[in-house]
């Protein structure tokens, strides 16, 4: 069968890494149906293909618009994710229940595969957030044998959530905190690059017979301090960093949780800074699916120029008047 007469399921599609997905496997000529909340919020995404390509389709994520959502469809993969709990937002109902009920409707519907996005450092961490994305791997790995998992560590890309935020309270707050003294370890990785092991994961069969966990991470191992550096030398700013012990982050991380709105830090995200966030070495690599991880230095120059101060072309207009 060719693509073109191949359906698959994107759960999360409107998201950050859901975006590129459905962008990636539009571009292979794949039919698209993205599952979400509010289909309208998907309607931009039919840009990224033909007329009629990519379809969003209403999901309340209830067994039965799951069912439906995945009936039909060759393949599925899901890219939900919360990074914190607030109102009837659970990481048990959004990492542990949704995923199992996909892998449930997979098996019914005789899907070919389902690709998850999980999470790295997992199983050494102790957050709520970290134990719930295991949770959810073993309730697929119980409910549907044709799965792959991908672990990607921090994602970075233009609507990242991570430099972007970093970035933004470097060009507002005075100082700049260190939780936990700044020397938690990253291995970010590309948002395309992620997208690209989700592709591989659908269409490379050599690659599934290895294993059913990946873990995806860029080529530099790189300090929460070394991260905050450099994002300063991109845009400019000169802040003064501060030292912030777990237990006092999570005492702040507790009364930020408790104002309105999405909050800047969680207890949960502190314990998750107390482990590290790169390769395991456990479960084959973004380079075992033949993908070579592009560098940061690459992407995250270009899209932080927009939090330089007075613009990307300050630099320029002041040499103009010089
Ligand atoms: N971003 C990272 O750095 C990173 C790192 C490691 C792992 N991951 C994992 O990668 C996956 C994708 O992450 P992402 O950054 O793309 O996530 P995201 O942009 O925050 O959200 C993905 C989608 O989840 C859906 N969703 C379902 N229930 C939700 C709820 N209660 N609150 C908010 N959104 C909800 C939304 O789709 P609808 O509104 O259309 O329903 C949303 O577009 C997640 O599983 C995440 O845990 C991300």
């Amino acid at each position: 069968m060719n693509k073109q007469e191949q359906t698959i399921c994107v759960f999360g599609g409107t998201g950050f890494v859901g975006r590129y997905v459905v962008q990636k496997l539009a571009h292979q000529g794949y039919r698209i149906k993205v599952a979400s909340r509010s289909p309208q919020s998907a309607y931009f995404l039919r840009t990224y293909g033909v007329v009629g390509q990519i379809v969003p389709v209403l999901c309340d994520y209830s067994e039965d618009s799951i069912k439906a959502a995945v009936k039909g469809c060759d393949y599925v993969i899901n890219t939900v994710g919360i990074l914190y709990e607030k109102g009837k937002s659970s990481f048990e109902k959004t990492h542990e229940t949704l995923p199992e009920n996909i892998a449930k409707a997979c098996a019914k519907e005789n899907v070919k595969k389902l690709v998850h996005i999980s999470a790295l450092g997992i199983e050494d961490s102790q957050s709520k957030y970290a134990k719930s994305k295991l949770d959810g791997e073993k309730a697929i790995a119980k409910s549907f044998e044709n799965h792959i998992i991908l672990r990607p560590s921090i994602i970075f890309g233009p609507e990242d959530d991570f430099f972007n935020r970093f970035a933004k309270m470097a060009k507002l707050s005075p100082v700049l905190p260190l939780i936990g003294g700044g020397k938690t370890v990253f291995q970010p990785v590309y948002v395309n690059d992620v997208a690209e092991a989700v592709k591989t994961a659908i269409e490379n069969k050599e690659i599934n017979a290895t294993s059913k966990v990946f873990e995806l991470a860029g080529p530099e191992k790189i300090s929460f301090r070394e991260v905050l550096e450099r994002i300063q030398a991109i845009i400019g700013t000169d802040r003064a960093y501060i030292s912030l012990p777990f237990w006092l982050a999570k005492i702040q991380g507790f009364f930020l949780s408790l104002l309105p709105g999405e909050p800047m830090l969680t207890v949960d995200q502190v314990k998750s800074l107390q482990s590290d966030n790169v390769e395991s070495g456990k479960s084959p690599s973004l380079q075992d699916m033949g993908i070579i991880p592009t560098a940061m230095g690459l992407v995250v120059p270009r899209y932080l120029e927009r939090h330089v101060a007075g613009g990307k072309f300050a630099a320029s207009r002041k040499s103009a008047k010089v």
